[in-house]
């Protein structure tokens, strides 16, 4: 009986030790909490307002982020095993990469992180979203049907005819949310008029103004006769390169109609210049909801199991050079 009895409290306390252990493998304060945000071009303004919100979003839980800016697959790869080692529970990624989809996802499996996407959903070998993979994204073809009609409207306030006009589709083709915004601008100027044949592509080698001003210089020097233009991409850094590639051959600002995606420095800078420049709008779209929102989804996810939503698309709207602070501050990131 008494041997019975031990044997019981052994077990309870085996039990018990186990219950206590498991507590500690869920972190039971916010502080041991930490959250990776990791971005493929820390350089960009977009990138740098999703951190600053991420960063909000920590101080407000109390848990620690961790930011990395992970520009090529390998440097993605260590960032992963790095927050591993550092104890992190999960991460938000920017891929530079949709392609590495699985590769990422195992890599947080091997290192026990949970993982969440942001703006670039990762896709699988057969090209497929990685539906199980929690994400928050923009809603890319309705945002560019936006850059779409905004370009049209301002070809009519300008009274320019479609058949005059050439348009640069600065792409980047191996991003499935690139080629739904270009495609959702490309959608409104053909219901407007537009010709196909009037529309050039200019791909880029890299998702930067620089990549993008080479690839539209080609397009504005192969066609040398078409003197109106109007220009839209993956950002408001793909059509900054466009404008500056129309101001580089002698186009003047009155000839140039681009509109960009965004609505970070990049853009605003732009609208602060004295003089209108060609770089006429932009559709602003929300870095609060896609570092605040997802930084807190993360936690909540950490701490208290709540698994995130698997798909947010964000919307955006539309601003140029004298309404920008109005559309920034209903947007809640003044
Ligand atoms: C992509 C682009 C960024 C930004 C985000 C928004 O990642 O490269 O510039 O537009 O989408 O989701």
């Amino acid at each position: 009986m008494r041997l019975m009895k031990k044997a019981l409290l052994a077990g309870a306390l085996a039990v018990l030790s186990v219950t206590t252990l498991s507590a500690t493998l869920t972190p039971a304060h916010a502080a041991d909490v930490k959250i990776g945000f990791v971005v493929k071009q820390p350089e960009e303004p977009w990138f740098q307002d999703e951190w600053k919100f991420a960063d909000q979003a920590a101080r407000e839980k109390g848990f620690t982020l961790v930011k990395i800016g992970a520009e090529d697959g390998e440097k993605l790869m260590s960032a992963i095993d790095n927050l591993g080692a550092q104890g992190a529970q999960g991460f938000i990624v920017c891929t530079p990469d949709v392609k590495l989809g699985p590769g990422i996802v195992a890599k947080a499996a091997a290192n026990d992180l949970k993982v969440m996407t942001v703006d670039d959903r990762l896709v699988g070998a057969d090209g497929k979203p990685l539906a199980d993979v929690p994400h928050m994204g923009i809603s890319a073809t309705k945002i560019g049907e936006t850059v779409g009609k905004a370009i049209v409207d301002e070809m009519k306030a300008r009274g320019w005819k479609p058949e005059e006009v050439g348009a640069i589709r600065v792409s980047y083709d191996q991003l499935p949310t690139a080629v739904d915004r270009v495609e959702g601008a490309i959608s409104v100027l053909k219901a407007n008029g537009f010709a196909a044949s009037n529309i050039f592509d200019a791909p880029q080698a890299k998702t930067d103004t620089e990549a993008a001003l080479n690839a539209a210089t080609v397009v504005l020097n192969k066609h040398a006769d078409i003197k109106k233009w109007v220009a839209f991409g993956l950002n408001d850094e793909a059509v900054l390169g466009a404008v500056r590639a129309s101001e580089s051959v002698g186009i003047p600002a009155a000839n140039m109609i681009g509109v960009g995606i965004g609505g970070a420095d990049s853009a605003i800078n732009e609208f602060k210049k004295p003089a209108a420049t060609g770089f006429v709008g932009s559709v602003i779209i929300s870095p609060k909801r896609h570092g605040y929102e997802t930084a807190l989804n993360m936690y909540s996810w950490i701490a208290d199991g709540k698994e995130p939503e698997k798909l947010i698309l964000t919307s955006g709207a539309l601003a140029k050079r004298d309404d920008y602070q109005q559309v920034r501050k209903d947007l809640g990131i003044e």
